[in-house]
C-alpha cells in the first residue's frame, strides 16, 4: 500500500519506519522543513532505540520518503494518517491547529478518494470536525472525492516505540464505515498474533476516548504509588515490598506501580489536563486529584535533599543523573528533572547534571546557566559534588561502583528518584540512600 505520515515525530517516525519495514511505499510529510532536510540527509531528530538504523535501511531500500510538502503527501497515499502535535494549554483546551492544517491540505489537494485517520491524541468528536474541514476544503474547489474519516489512536511508548510499532498490543479503530475498516483491518493484519483479542473496532468517538482513558489510568496508578509512598514514610514501611505485594495481585498486575519522582512526557500530563477540559460537564474528582498528586511529587527529590542538608543548599554540589523524562529518550516534555533543578538552583546549590541522551533538549531548554556544569560521563558528574540525586534510571546508572563513589562524594548521600538502589549496599559503602516511599529500612549513614 502506499501510506502518508503527517508528522516526523516520536509517532510519526517510528510509525512511518515500521510501515515501510513491513513492506509499504511510506511518504512522511513535516512542516519543520529542516528536520525534513535532515532527515533526508541521513539525520535522525529524535532519540528513539533502533530507529536511526530502521529509518536508514528503510531510505536506502526507498520504502521510506520525506517531504514538507504537504501537498505531495496528500497525493500520495492509499491511507493518510495524522500524526501531528495536538498541544493543550493550562486550562486543558487542545489546539487543533495542526489537525486541521493538515485535514485542509488533503481538502486541497487530494485527486481521488482516500481515508485519512487519526492517530493524533484527540478530543472525542474531532474526527467529526476533521471530516468537516476536508469536506469544506473540497467543495471550495468544487471537487466531490469522499474522503473517509476513522481514528486510530496510538498507544507506543517513548523509549520502545519500534518494538511497539512491530508487536502492538492492540489496535483500536474508530470508524463505522466498512470499506476504512477492512482497508485497516489488511493494513494491520500482519502485526497482529491474535486479532481476535487485539483488533477493536468501535465508533469514533469511543476511539479517540479510549486513548485519553489510557493515559488517565497510567497517570492513576503512578499517583496513587505516589501516595502510598507517602503513606510508607510515615507508617514506617517500604513501598517497594507494598507494590511486590500488589502487583502480584491478578486484579492489579505489576506495571505502572513504581513510586518515584512523578511522571512526565509529552502525554500523561497534557492527556489529562484534555480529559478535565472535556469532561468538565461530568464534574470530575479524581483526575485533578491525580495531576495535583503528581505536581507535588516532582517535588519529592528536592524535600529529600533539603531535608538532609538543611534548607540553604548555597556552597552545596549535587550530581544529577538522568535528566530525560524516561529512560531510552532525549524528550524533556514535562521532565521531573526540570522541577529538582529549579528547586536545587533557588536554593543555592551548584549541579553536575548527566543524561546519555537528553542533553542537547535539555541544555536548549535550560540555557547556559549559572551554576549548572554539563559532564560528559556519568562519574564526571559526581567528581566534585557532594551527593548524588537520580532521576532517570538508565541503564547506564544500575549498577554504579558505590565504593569509587563514596570517593567521588565529598558529602556521601544518594537519593534515588525511582527506587533502584538496594539501600543496605549504598549504606554499606558508607553512603547514606535515600529512596521514595522507603521509610525507616533507610538509614543515615
Ligand atoms: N510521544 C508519545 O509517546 C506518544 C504516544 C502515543 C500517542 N502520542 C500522540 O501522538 C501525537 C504526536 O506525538 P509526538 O510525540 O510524535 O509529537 P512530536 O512533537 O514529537 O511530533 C509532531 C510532529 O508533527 C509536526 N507537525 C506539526 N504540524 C504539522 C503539519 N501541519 N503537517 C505535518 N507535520 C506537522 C511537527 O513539526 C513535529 O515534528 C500527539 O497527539 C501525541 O499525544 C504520543
Amino acid at each position: 500500500m502506499k501510506l502518508a505520515v503527517f508528522g516526523a515525530g516520536y509517532v510519526g517516525l517510528s510509525f512511518a519506519a515500521c510501515m515501510a519495514e513491513a513492506g509499504h511505499a511510506v511518504l512522511c510529510a513535516d512542516t519543520d522543513a529542516p528536520r525534513i532536510a535532515g532527515l533526508r540527509a541521513g539525520r535522525m531528530p529524535l532519540h528513539e532505540p533502533g530507529l536511526g538504523a530502521l529509518v536508514a535501511q528503510e531510505t536506502a531500500a526507498g520504502r521510506l520518503r520525506f517531504t514538507d510538502d504537504a501537498g505531495e503527501a496528500a497525493r500520495h497515499g492509499d491511507i493518510l494518517f495524522i500524526v501531528v502535535n495536538a498541544p493543550a494549554d493550562a486550562a486543558g483546551a487542545v489546539d487543533l491547529e495542526a489537525v486541521f492544517e493538515v485535514a485542509r491540505a488533503v481538502g486541497r489537494h487530494r485527486g481521488r478518494d482516500g481515508l485519512l485517520v487519526c492517530k493524533s491524541t484527540l478530543p472525542a468528536g474531532t474526527a467529526d470536525r476533521v471530516e468537516a474541514v476536508v469536506r469544506d476544503a473540497l467543495a471550495r474547489r468544487g471537487a466531490t472525492h469522499r474522503i473517509a474519516v476513522a481514528v486510530n489512536p496510538e498507544f507506543l511508548r517513548e523509549g520502545s516505540a519500534v518494538h511497539d510499532s512491530r508487536a502492538p498490543d492492540r489496535i483500536v479503530v474508530g470508524s463505522s464505515d466498512a470499506e476504512a475498516i477492512a482497508l485497516l483491518a489488511q493494513l494491520y493484519r500482519p502485526f497482529l498474533r491474535d486479532p481476535a483479542r487485539q483488533w477493536l473496532v468501535m465508533d469514533r468517538r469511543s476511539a479517540e476516548l479510549a486513548k485519553y482513558a489510557a493515559n488517565a489510568m497510567l497517570a492513576t496508578r503512578i499517583s496513587f504509588m505516589n501516595e502510598m509512598a507517602r503513606v510508607a514514610e510515615q507508617a514506617g514501611a517500604d513501598i517497594e515490598s507494598v507494590r511486590r505485594a500488589i502487583g502480584a495481585d491478578a486484579r492489579i498486575g505489576p506495571a505502572f506501580l513504581q513510586a518515584g519522582a512523578g511522571y512526565g512526557g509529552s502525554c500523561l500530563a497534557k492527556d489529562l489536563r484534555a480529559l478535565r477540559h472535556v469532561g468538565e460537564g461530568a464534574a470530575l474528582r479524581l483526575l485533578p486529584a491525580v495531576a495535583a498528586v503528581n505536581e507535588a511529587q516532582k517535588s519529592r527529590l528536592f524535600e529529600l535533599v533539603a531535608g538532609h542538608f538543611g534548607a540553604t543548599l548555597a556552597g552545596r554540589t549535587l550530581a544529577v543523573w538522568g535528566l530525560a523524562f524516561k529512560p531510552d529518550t532525549d524528550d524533556m516534555r514535562d521532565a521531573p528533572s526540570l522541577v529538582l533543578i529549579e528547586r536545587l538552583l533557588a536554593a543555592g546549590a551548584r549541579l553536575r547534571l548527566h543524561d546519555p541522551a537528553a542533553m542537547p533538549n535539555a541544555r536548549a531548554l535550560l540555557g547556559e546557566r549559572e551554576g549548572i556544569a554539563w559532564c560528559d560521563a556519568p562519574e564526571a558528574a559526581l567528581d566534585g559534588a557532594d551527593a548524588l540525586v537520580l532521576v532517570t534510571e538508565w541503564a547506564a546508572y544500575r549498577r554504579p561502583d558505590f565504593t569509587r563513589m563514596a570517593v567521588l562524594l565529598s558529602a556521601r548521600a544518594v537519593f534515588d528518584g525511582r527506587n533502584v538502589y538496594d539501600s543496605a549496599e549504598v549504606e554499606a559503602a558508607g553512603i547514606a540512600c535515600y529512596g521514595i516511599g522507603r521509610g525507616r529500612s533507610v538509614r543515615r549513614v
